[in-house]
């Protein structure tokens, strides 16, 4: 018997877990961490529900239950630099839940440490990639706690898990009626599992809650401007958690941000997931279009390389790396120069950048035009090509030479 922090969601698999530690005699803090999955989505959960939840964990037997709000804790430290990274694994996922995990494992630690408690544990299982996720956060963080996973220890079929609920009184929400497995957060909401197992079905409509069908879009496009001051995003006058809602909403209803992908988990599977993301789309276009304005070819060219591998960090569950501090380092050189606006058109699945202004813009109309007030030096580029191809021509005339004796 032992004092057992677990993050808990609410949900069917975390609540059997949360009642069969409590039957075996364990005395289980529950940790719910409020990250915006509801904020700002209409027909999502109402945020009241997450006080909900903490009631269910007590009503179930929870020695305490926690809920901690830790939205603009999410934004600052997870979301904001992976948008300087422009995360995106594999070029498409913007690592909504991956970057999740690192601070539920942050929080299971901070939680574990005030109760002196000297367990943790999760619901995930040993076939996912948030498993990896949590517990390497927490092994960087404090490497003396212990971390169970009973769900990986023991695996449950979904109808043993049904069947102990109803069992033991644990009430199933209506939404289990859906057979997909959701997570959600700020910067998106991921769906697997059921029909979308098959890569062939098509996902559908049912799958989507933040996004809108084709038919139910707006025909006219909606402009935005989003306001980035050293790389920190503001719309409409809202920042941090606030402006992602506003976009998930305003984005949503353009049906902006559907992902569909096979991805290569971290364990060595490939699985299908979609996704809807349509802030971070937003969000993500807009901070590239103003790195093509800001940045330099040359700091372009070599961030292309890190953002890459910041992603991949991210997704493998090795956020607390130091390679992470020092990719961090490398993009704070270049967000001090990211200010300045972007205008984007919203409409039908797409967003567009219509234009883009910054007091740091490397872009100068009068080297650039083809009108009068040219001030190109034209010339210069003769000697330029020369110099260029220089190795070009010398391979040109050695094959030349080979050619004729
Ligand atoms: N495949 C995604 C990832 O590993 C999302 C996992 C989220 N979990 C879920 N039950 N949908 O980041």
């Amino acid at each position: 018997m032992s004092l057992i922090v677990l993050a808990y969601s609410g949900g069917l698999d975390t609540s059997v877990l949360l009642k069969k530690l409590i039957l075996d005699g364990h005395s289980v803090i529950a940790m719910t961490a409020d990250l915006g999955e509801s904020d700002g989505v209409a027909g999502q959960r109402a945020a009241d529900e997450l006080e909900r939840v903490r009631q269910k964990a007590l009503a179930l037997g929870a020695y305490d239950a926690v809920l901690i709000d830790a939205r603009e804790r999410f934004v600052s430290d997870y979301v904001m630099p992976a948008l300087h990274a422009n995360a995106k694994y594999q070029g498409v996922y913007p690592l909504s839940a991956a970057l999740s995990r690192p601070l539920i494992g942050t929080l299971l630690v901070e939680t574990a440490k005030s109760f002196g408690a000297t367990t943790v544990a999760h619901g995930c299982t040993g076939k996912g990639n948030d498993q990896v996720r949590i517990e390497l956060a927490v092994r960087a963080l404090d490497p003396a706690l212990e971390v169970r996973a009973p769900l990986r220890e023991s695996p449950m079929s979904r109808p043993s898990a049904m069947a102990f609920a109803s069992e033991h009184g644990i009430p199933i929400a209506h939404s289990l009626a859906k057979p997909y497995s959701i997570d959600a957060n700020l910067w998106g909401r991921s769906i697997e599992a059921g029909i979308l197992e098959d890569p062939w079905n098509a996902p559908p409509e049912d799958a989507y809650a933040w996004t809108a069908a084709p038919e139910k879009r707006p025909v006219h496009a909606d402009e935005i401007v989003i306001s980035f001051q050293l790389g920190l995003p503001s719309y409409h006058g809202l920042v941090g958690a606030a402006m992602i809602a506003a976009l998930n909403a305003k984005a949503g209803l353009h049906g902006i941000g559907r992902i569909d992908m096979i991805e290569d988990r971290v364990i060595g599977v490939k699985s299908r997931e979609v996704y809807e993301a349509p802030g971070a789309t937003v969000l993500l276009a807009a901070h590239r279009a103003l790195e093509h304005l800001v940045l330099t070819r040359d700091e372009q060219r070599f961030k292309a390389l890190c953002d890459q591998r910041y992603a991949e960090l991210t997704y493998d569950g090795l956020w607390m790396s130091p390679l992470r501090d020092g990719l961090d380092a490398f993009n704070a050189v270049c967000s001090e120069r990211m200010t300045g606006d972007v205008r984007l058109a919203l409409q039908n699945a797409n967003v567009t950048v219509t234009g883009s202004r910054s007091p740091f813009g490397l872009y100068d109309e009068s080297l650039a035009t083809y009108g009068s007030g040219d001030t190109f030096d034209h010339h210069a580029a003769t000697g330029f090509i020369t110099l260029h191809g220089l190795p070009l021509e010398r391979l040109a005339r050695q094959r030349q030479l080979a050619y004729t004796t």
